[in-house]
């Protein structure tokens, strides 16, 4: 049976370190408040010429270069991502400018912090259909740019940065075993970001609070935890494992309370969780892929592994993708 294949992987993180102790200088918060709190001791912050786009070009050349391949061979972009430079054309037609991936054709998939495990549940189908197809699968955020750093209830949570991984037709077992996606747009408000301002009066919101997160964190918390324990439970079913036989899990980096929390949910031991979030907050659709390319390059995954990721996020959007090394 021909399966969604990782052939490569990478990651592009901006040069920029911006710690909890600078962020005391800017709000009224406290190491002691972020760490405990979410987990997260520093995170990466977009500097000159460090774009979304070209975070996510320079994860995807990483990718393709540890795949063997040139951007030629690439049939397909799928960017997810909710923070790119400009708003039309899409960040993936400028990704594939930078590499000159010229035969490919191009897209964003907008689910915010689910955006990597929807284009990779996408990218698998598109291999499946059509096995000669190769396509890069991209995370790539620029959050700093869409945070109010007046805001303490958000501006210490977020970070920058891209992850990829080229995707083609693998048999023998390897690849996407079994994937799960959902959405409840009923729930939109608990975490949106507008849109700008519109320039038609009739359509215009008087009470617009601006292009920046808005968060009920609790909410989103509450929604995390119960969301990603059913989702991961409904993958592991449909195909037919247990979450003792997960080698790996790489949740959707937010908060490590909510990572610790799933992590109890599924009675999963510390070491098969990976975790990153104290070094680069919430990077939102990156956030797994640059997870999985540390997880990769650190020798984690051995031939054989069942890896399982896991994402939520505005919409709400919550799936996990259960992957065969
Ligand atoms: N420093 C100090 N105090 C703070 C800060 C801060 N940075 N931020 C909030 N507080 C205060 C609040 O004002 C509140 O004070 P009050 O009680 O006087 O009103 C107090 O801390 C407690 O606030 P809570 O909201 O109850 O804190 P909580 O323990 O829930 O932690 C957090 C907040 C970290 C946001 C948590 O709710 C969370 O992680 N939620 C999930 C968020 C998330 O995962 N979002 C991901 C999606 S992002 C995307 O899709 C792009």
């Amino acid at each position: 049976m021909v399966r969604g294949m990782i052939l490569g992987t990478g990651r592009c993180l901006p040069q920029r370190v911006l710690t909890n102790a600078e962020l005391e200088q800017r709000v009224d918060t406290s190491d002691e408040w972020i760490t405990t709190r979410t987990g997260i001791r520093r995170r990466r912050i977009a500097g000159p010429g460090e774009t979304t786009s070209h975070l996510a070009a320079e994860a995807a050349r990483r990718a393709l270069e540890m795949a063997g391949m040139s951007a030629e061979e690439i049939g397909l972009i799928v960017v997810g991502t909710i923070s790119c430079e400009i708003a039309m054309p899409s960040c993936a037609c400028l990704v594939q400018r930078e590499l000159g991936a010229r035969r490919a054709f191009a897209f964003d998939i907008n689910a915010a912090c689910c955006g990597f495990t929807y284009s990779l549940d996408l990218a698998d189908r598109y291999v499946r259909a059509d096995p000669d197809l190769k396509v890069l699968v991209i995370g790539a955020e620029t959050l700093s740019s869409r945070t109010n750093w007046e805001d303490r209830n958000t501006c210490v949570l977020f970070g920058d940065g891209a992850g990829a991984c080229v995707v083609g037709a693998g048999e023998g077992g390897a690849g996407v075993v079994a994937s799960r996606l959902h959405a409840d747009g009923e729930l939109w408000q608990l975490l949106y970001m507008e849109a700008a301002p519109s320039m038609n009066p009739e359509l215009a919101r008087p009470d617009n609070p601006g292009p920046f997160i808005q968060m009920a964190g609790r909410d989103v918390f509450r929604h995390a935890v119960r969301s990603m324990a059913e989702v991961v439970g409904e993958v592991l079913d449909a195909a037919g494992v247990a979450a003792d036989d997960l080698a790996l899990v790489i949740p959707h980096q937010a908060n490590i309370r909510i990572i610790h929390a799933l992590a109890d949910r599924l009675g999963l031991p510390a070491d098969k969780v990976c975790v990153n979030v104290h070094e680069y907050g919430n990077t939102s659709a990156a956030s797994v892929p640059i997870a999985l390319d540390e997880a990769n390059r650190a020798g984690r995954l051995a031939p054989g592994d069942l890896v399982l990721l896991c994402t939520f996020g505005a919409g709400l959007t919550w799936g996990a993708v259960l992957y065969r090394w």
